[in-house]
């Protein structure tokens, strides 16, 4: 991938990892990005995941790196992982980054002689290569605490470290649909902090950004406003798209037949629908949704006095990616006592600005003709 003539890229791809962070299926694969800047002084900006050290090395090799420095944007493993190979092929470049990286170093990688390799930078510090300067700017929990990013003068280069970074290998084709697992991505993994975030896109509005080089994905350099308006709408909370999102865990059917009666009524309505079947789908997929909408319908089945527990499992990663400024109904299934919005409640009622849906609900068993009445008058007090 071309990024300039002294910018290169020596990232990697990853398309036989399973599940991303053990959690996200990634069948598109994803990257591992890190460049190198050729100047006087020559930087490798990040490593990569430990999976694909050899692949990486031989890159810097490829383009005849000799690195003095190597930037530490971030130190979680899919980046860090290859600073110790690093270091021993390399043992005389330093290492920058800031304080609290240095602290954790030593957690991952032992016996690194950081005293003779460090070089420590405060926020709104700048490292001259020569006639590119780096510029750090600091974006604690973003989502660990250490995380920083760096901005190049010379040619207005942001590297975003995990912001704005997307699942999927690179390739050369256009990427058409890059919200798609942007979004996934991000509520998923940052959505939580939005706050911080919010606070780093306030500091990049402040420069002249062409182009943004995140730590997986492509390489944005064209309607920078477009991904940057993203990242506002989504750190804010606000929603993306009015729409539903209808999501349901249910043991013998009756309850989907529910959701899919729900959806449907919906989609007749011209409303945006997205329905997920919890004990199937991907969660991160229902997550993103999830954020993406602004009203969801949540239905499932009771079980052993509580809620079916893909339901509880779904909510519990609702409450862990701090869900919120939502409009929320609730429907329940049960054959003889139905506890299932009894279990789901108290988590949203425990979120920030959920506004429940005042009519509940209840299915005994199946989808007949009295609970479809009840549905559309829910539907009618969401609408
Ligand atoms: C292990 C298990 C536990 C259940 N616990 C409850 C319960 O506590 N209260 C209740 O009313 N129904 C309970 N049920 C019954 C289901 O909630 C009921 O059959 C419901 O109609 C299922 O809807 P579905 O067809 O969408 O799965 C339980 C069912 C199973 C299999
Ligand atoms: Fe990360
Ligand atoms: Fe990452």
């Amino acid at each position: 991938m071309y990024i300039s003539d002294s910018v290169k890229y020596v990232g990697v791809n990853d398309t036989d990892i399973d599940l991303f962070e053990s959690q996200y299926p990634v069948e598109e694969g994803i990257s591992y990005n890190s460049y190198v800047i050729f100047d006087n002084k020559t930087a490798v900006m990040d490593t990569v995941d430990k999976r694909k050290t050899d692949e990486w090395l031989k890159n810097l090799e490829d383009v005849s790196c000799e690195p003095d420095y190597l930037v530490i944007h971030h130190i979680e493993p899919d980046h860090a992982g290859s600073i110790g190979a690093f270091c021993e092929k390399y043992p005389n470049a330093k290492l920058v980054s800031n304080a609290k990286t240095f602290a954790m170093l030593p957690q991952f990688f032992e016996g690194l002689d950081l005293e003779s390799k460090k070089v420590v930078v405060a926020d709104g510090d700048t490292l001259s290569l020569g006639t590119h300067t780096l510029k750090f700017i600091f974006a604690p929990m973003v989502h660990w605490p250490e995380v920083m990013l760096s901005y190049e003068e010379s040619e207005n280069l942001l590297f975003s470290a995990d912001a704005f970074g997307k699942f999927g290998a690179l390739t050369d084709e256009e990427d058409d649909d890059w919200a798609c697992e942007a979004r996934r991505y991000y509520f998923n993994i940052v959505g939580k902090y939005g706050a911080p975030v919010s606070t780093l896109l306030k500091k990049a509005s402040a420069l002249d950004i062409k182009k943004i080089l995140p730590l997986h994905g492509p390489v944005l350099d064209k309607n920078l406003e477009y991904y940057i308006g993203k990242y506002t709408v989504w750190s804010s909370y606000e929603c993306e798209d009015k729409g539903f999102l209808v999501a349901y865990a249910s043991i013998h059917g009756n309850t989907a037949e529910a959701a899919e009666f729900v959806a449907k009524t919906l989609e007749d309505k011209g409303e945006m629908v997205e329905l997920f079947d919890l004990c199937r789908c991907d969660t991160a997929e229902a997550i993103e949704a999830a954020f993406r909408y602004d009203r969801a319908i949540l239905l499932a089945s009771s079980y052993d006095g509580g809620v079916f527990l893909p339901m509880e499992d779904f909510l519990i990663h609702l409450r862990s990616k701090a869900y919120q400024k939502r409009r929320v109904a609730l429907v329940q299934n049960g054959a003889w006592g139905p506890t299932a919005i009894r279990a789901m409640k108290p988590y949203l009622e425990n979120m920030k600005e959920i506004t429940l849906c005042e009519k509940e609900v209840t299915l005994k068993s199946i989808l007949n003709e009295s609970a479809k009445k009840e549905l559309l008058s829910l539907i009618d007090e969401m609408m």
